[in-house]
């Protein structure tokens, strides 16, 4: 139990927010992928809704994702001010990317609050940054401004929300200490 309690500690204080310019060209296998998705499932549930929900986006799907981002700028970007550059810029994360997973909450309106949904898929993110990190995979979970037009493009229904990108990547970032205040200055015992 002892040594059990010593790899949680470790995974959770070790778990870095590691971006695309650190990743480096190596695939993720997709049985890592779907291991890193099956422990997201296992995310703590109120009225066992499961509201956590992916899409996932490798290989040729990436440049897809890409093409995405891309043509957002295009759309934004009065067409004196277009820059083939910054064009090309907007997709660049998705694609030193080797996997890049579209995050989402189904609501459930006549069971529970929205906050409790999202703080469950919070949960299920989580465990799939830790799962990553014990595999020596960087990711870091991205919260883009368009999170709409982001799942209008991924063909997220009504009934759901995006809640983002989490990205993911073998990379040759160096290790980096969690910069945090102490949990003393959070805490107070009643
Ligand atoms: C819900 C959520 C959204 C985030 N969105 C972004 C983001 O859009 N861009 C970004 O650079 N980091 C984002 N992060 C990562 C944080 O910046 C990161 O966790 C923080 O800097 C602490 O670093 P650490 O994860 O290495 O401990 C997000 C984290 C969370 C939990």
């Amino acid at each position: 139990m002892q040594n059990s309690v010593e790899a949680v500690n470790n995974v959770i204080r070790n778990r870095r927010s590691i971006f695309p310019p650190s990743y480096i060209e190596k695939e993720i296998p997709n049985e890592i992928i779907n291991d890193i998705l099956e422990n997201a499932n296992y995310a703590p549930t109120h009225k066992l809704t499961e509201p956590w929900r992916f899409i996932v986006f490798k290989g040729e799907s990436l440049k897809r994702l890409a093409g995405f981002f891309s043509e957002r700028y295009r759309t934004v970007t009065p067409p004196e001010s277009f820059s083939q550059a910054r064009y090309d810029a907007a997709g660049e994360k998705v694609l030193k990317s080797n996997c890049v997973i579209i995050i989402a909450a189904e609501l459930h309106p006549d069971k529970l609050p929205e906050w409790e949904e999202t703080a469950s898929v919070a949960c299920a993110v989580q465990n799939m940054w830790l799962t990553a990190t014990a595999y020596g995979i960087g990711s870091y979970w991205s919260s883009p401004a368009i999170l709409t037009q982001l799942g209008e493009f991924a063909g997220i229904d009504s009934t759901q929300k995006c809640l983002g990108l989490f990205f993911m990547g073998y990379h040759d970032a160096p290790e980096a200490p969690a910069r945090r205040t102490p949990i003393e200055n959070k805490v107070t015992w009643a």
